[in-house]
């Protein structure tokens, strides 16, 4: 039991592991284990929480896991560019995170939990492509221009999100990123499509 009340254990049989000690996206799958299971046990599998090390992440790094058969992205923010997401208020549709594109513990200045992480699907909410992460360092590598801070480009139909995963105004994409429910079951392990620890 950990010091939140969460049955760590009990969750581990529950939850599908799929952790990876990998670089920038690496990608966390359970596919030989899902192999083996019946065809019930596999759509429960497939639907269920999804647990994810974070504990090597560096500041910078995008971890890829994978969810409900969606990609789901865990990128450590440095101190450094999460200040420079309240700099992008003006120039993004949603701000304040008005639409539903996140549980309320996500509806925050920078849609997280913890500052540090953004967890979010990474999934374009154009038509469902899915994005490339690039850093401020990357921006001249896509024609993002100079004033780019780091963020998501939608190679598809050019839509653009920053570290907070919300959208620019003026581009295809109607709304933020998705934020999955998620909570923390440690400092260094996330569980995805669980949220039921997480104190209200
Ligand atoms: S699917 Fe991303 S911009 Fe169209």
């Amino acid at each position: 039991m950990s010091a939140d009340g969460i049955d760590i254990n009990r969750r581990r049989f529950l939850t599908t592991t799929a952790s990876v000690a990998g670089g920038a996206g690496a990608v966390a799958t359970s596919l030989p284990f899902i192999a083996t299971m019946t065809p019930s046990a596999k759509t429960r599998a497939i639907g269920a929480p999804v647990e994810v090390e974070i504990g090597d992440l560096q500041p910078g790094q995008l971890r890829i896991a994978q969810w409900q058969g969606k990609p789901v992205w865990i990128l450590r923010r440095s101190d450094s560019s999460l200040g420079t997401i309240a700099e992008q208020d003006d120039v993004v549709a949603d701000p304040e995170s008005e639409r539903e594109q996140q549980p309320d513990y996500a509806k925050n200045e920078y849609r997280s939990i913890k500052p540090e992480y953004l967890i979010v699907l990474g999934l374009c909410t154009h038509l469902g492509c899915s994005p490339t992460y690039v850093s401020r360092d990357q921006a001249s590598n896509h024609n993002l221009g100079s004033e780019w801070k780091g963020g998501f480009f939608c190679p598809c139909h050019g839509s653009r999100f920053d570290l907070a995963g919300r959208v620019y105004s003026g581009v295809p994409a109607p709304t933020n990123l998705v934020v999955p429910p998620h909570m923390y079951l440690s400092d260094t392990r996330v569980l995805i499509g669980d949220d039921s620890g997480v104190a209200s």
